[in-house]
């Protein structure tokens, strides 16, 4: 493996938590690139349930440094809770946990202009998770961002701060009709966040160096997914980020070709939350029978997820734009009980039938998916451990979706516990 990256090859929420979680096994380093406390990995093992919003899920698995890399977007508040959460469960957090000196950090006035634009957007809402992500990604590229490293330094800080407070209130009281940020206090907060923070804060772009020189195994843990890139996924319904491989080296630091293997994750249907454009987006039975089926609600907000059959169309895009050279299909075990399992293979459009995926969020609105029907199975698959435990039907699907998407399925995941896995790797 050397350095790998996983990543979800839809719109989010495939799994890549449980996936991470099973490769850390091997690594030496797990290390966020980008996004922030947006996402939401669950990792459930030994009957334990855990949800990581930023800390990458390897933490699970003692001795393997964790790293939030300058691509990230840190709420400095989150992860303190994070690392006590995991401390009362008994995980230690301590040389193991490595934030970058050169992360964004996400501000007060980053989650309140974010919650605030969403309210007043109304029906035309984003559906973002008010995290912030948005308006802490914009400032970075213009220029206003404050970064880790920043807040050890009180009168530089208290300058960025000021500089910032002034545009921002601005806009929160004259444009939104909110009451206004409080320099002082925010000054007075960051600065002892600074002081509990300072023992994980370090050059990250040195230590995957070093890490990289001294043969370490280094896996890559993606937030969101392709569909949600900043310029790859459904534009305006995206993210701030680039949550493609392509964010791996800009947001770690890592030399492009330092990458060694991309590995996608995608369910076995598709899941949406928030707005935007979705083709197989199920008619409200299906819709309704996969959210129950799968538990589609969202890890980080909890609201229901949109559902809908694979998008073999999108998933080769994914495929395509990030070099994915294996695939690991997650939740087949919510599948079982339907008697045909759909599969969107082209789009029609006025046209004519294509295989591109429209660059407009109206665009891809339009298109209408063209399905191939498979055959169902009935019986429940999730002690299912090899291929061969697998009914027929579920085989034949399997099958189907590694001829559509153009690369091999590694690994079929039956079940959200870590053991829950048929493994086609050694086949
Ligand atoms: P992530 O954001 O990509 O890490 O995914 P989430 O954790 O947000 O959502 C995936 C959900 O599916 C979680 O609740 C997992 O516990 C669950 N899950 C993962 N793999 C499977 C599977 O194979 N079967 C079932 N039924 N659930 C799964
Ligand atoms: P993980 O890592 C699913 C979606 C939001 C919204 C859009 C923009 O758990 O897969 P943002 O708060 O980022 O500005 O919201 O992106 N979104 C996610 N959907 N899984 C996620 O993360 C997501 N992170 C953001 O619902 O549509
Ligand atoms: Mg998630």
């Amino acid at each position: 493996m050397p350095t790998t990256c996983v990543l979800g090859a839809q719109w989010g929420d495939e799994g890549k938590g449980r996936v991470v979680d099973l490769l850390a096994d091997t690594a030496d380093l797990v290390v966020r690139y980008q996004g922030g406390s947006n996402a939401g990995h669950t990792v459930i093992f030994a009957g334990e349930t855990y949800r990581l919003h930023l800390i990458p899920s390897g933490i699970l698995r003692p001795g393997k440094t964790c790293v939030m890399a300058h691509g990230v977007v840190l709420d400095i508040p989150t992860l303190f809770s994070e690392i006590e959460e995991l401390r009362a469960r008994g995980h230690e957090i301590g040389d193991n946990l490595v934030v970058s000196d050169r992360a964004h950090v996400v501000m007060p006035w980053h989650k309140r202009l974010d919650q605030t634009r969403e309210q007043a957007a109304g029906a035309r809402a984003h559906g973002t998770t008010g995290r912030g992500i948005g308006p802490c990604y914009a400032d970075k590229v213009s220029y206003r961002g404050i970064r880790v490293g920043d807040l050890f330094d009180a009168e530089w800080l208290r300058e960025r701060i000021d500089q910032n407070i002034a545009e921002k209130n601005h806009l929160l009281v004259e444009v939104y009709g909110q009451e206004p940020l409080d320099a002082d206090a925010i000054h007075a907060e960051y600065l002892e966040f600074a002081t509990r923070l300072k023992p994980y804060v370090r050059d990250a772009v040195a230590l995957l160096h070093d890490a990289i020189d001294e043969g370490k195994q280094v896996l890559f843990e993606g937030g969101q997914g392709v569909l949600l890139d900043v310029d790859l996924g459904s534009y305006p319904y995206v993210t701030g980020s680039n949550s493609c491989a392509l964010g791996v080296p800009s947001g770690t630091g890592i030399p492009p070709r330092a990458l060694d293997r991309v590995i996608g994750v995608a369910k076995a249907y598709m899941t949406r939350v928030g707005t935007g454009p979705f083709p197989t987006e199920g008619d409200a039975a299906v819709d309704e029978r996969l959210r129950e089926a799968g538990h589609e609600f969202g890890t980080t907000t909890g609201r229901p997820r949109r559902c809908g059959w694979f998008d073999a169309v999108l998933a080769r895009y994914s495929v395509r734009s990030n070099g994915i050279d294996e695939m690991v299909i997650v939740k087949l075990d919510v599948l079982s009980g339907f008697d045909e399992l759909l599969v969107c293979v082209g789009y029609d459009t006025p046209e004519g039938r294509t295989d591109i995926v429209p660059a407009t969020s109206p665009g891809l609105d339009r298109v209408k998916p063209i399905y191939e029907s498979l055959p169902g199975f009935t019986e429940d698959v999730t002690g299912a451990r090899t291929r061969d435990d697998l009914p027929e039907n579920a085989q034949r699907f399997i099958a189907f979706l590694e001829q559509q998407i153009g690369v091999p399925i590694s690994m079929v995941s039956v079940g959200p516990s870590r053991e829950q896995i048929v493994d086609l790797r050694g086949e």
